[in-house]
């Protein structure tokens, strides 16, 4: 596992945008993992502002998100499919047909959770990218006795609809249940790309990265994978820092 901390949040936001495009332009084919929340939202810039300077073309490349709420229309303002488009896909040339969230709206969300399966499957991914919330929950995959390998509903903890309260009117607003990609589904991406900002995420960072690998810290299987890159800004990263582990400082 690789673990680079950044001084400032751009040159974070430069690197990890570079690693995901470095894949667009090596690949025929890319597939990309993606992410929302607002530790990615820096990257997507980067992302755009690289991509249009170099003329780096999406024509070819597959994105699959992490999840989306149970419920909200793709058109609601804190939809991951509005986030998605907003921060991303309308400023690249995607075509549509190849950029794939959840539907939270699905009729049947059991059927819903198998045809994403079922294009993940077809599509492995080339990378991941992941935030990770206060709880060490990657995706929506919340602390729990139990893990799930693919895509399913989960009924969101509190905890995290309280953290993403901030985005709607009232905590009332926020969904009760997602879909998400199961943690079997992220760790079979060839490369993970974890990204924390903040002190807020130093402690949970260290616990899942250097603590025991268990369900109740779902980011934590993140030590299973061959293929980790973790970028911290320096807030986050200042537990590493602090005890000596051996980490790799980014200056611009
Ligand atoms: P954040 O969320 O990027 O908004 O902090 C991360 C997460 O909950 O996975």
């Amino acid at each position: 596992m690789k673990i680079k901390v950044f001084a400032g949040q751009d040159e974070l936001d430069r690197y990890a945008a570079g690693l995901l495009l470095h894949i667009v332009s090596q690949q025929e084919r890319p597939v990309l993992g993606l992410a929302t929340g607002s530790t990615p939202i820096g990257i997507y810039q980067a992302m755009v502002q690289a991509a249009s300077q170099s003329g780096l073309s999406f024509r070819h490349a597959t994105t699959y998100n992490l999840d989306e709420y149970v419920g909200l229309a793709p058109d609601h303002e804190q939809s991951y499919r509005y986030y998605m488009e907003k921060h991303l896909f309308r400023h690249l040339d995607i075509p549509a047909s190849q950029t794939h969230i959840p539907d939270g709206r699905a009729v049947d969300l059991q059927a819903e959770c198998r045809r994403y399966d079922a294009m993940l499957a077809a599509q492995p991914l080339d990378v991941q990218l992941l935030g990770i919330g206060h709880n060490g929950h990657i995706g929506f995959n919340e602390p729990a006795e139990e893990l799930r390998s693919g895509t399913h509903v989960v009924q969101l903890k509190e905890e995290t609809r309280a953290a993403n309260a901030r985005f709607f009117n009232h905590q009332d607003e926020v969904p009760d249940r997602a879909l998400t990609m199961g943690v079997g589904s992220i760790l079979k991406a060839k490369q993970i790309i974890l990204v924390a900002r903040g002190a807020d995420k130093a402690q949970i960072v260290k616990q899942a990265l250097q603590g025991p690998i268990t369900t109740r810290v779902p980011a934590s299987l993140l030590q299973t994978h061959a293929h980790v890159t973790v970028l911290l800004d320096r807030d986050a990263g200042r537990e590493w820092m602090e005890d000596g582990t051996k980490v790799e400082m980014a200056h611009s």
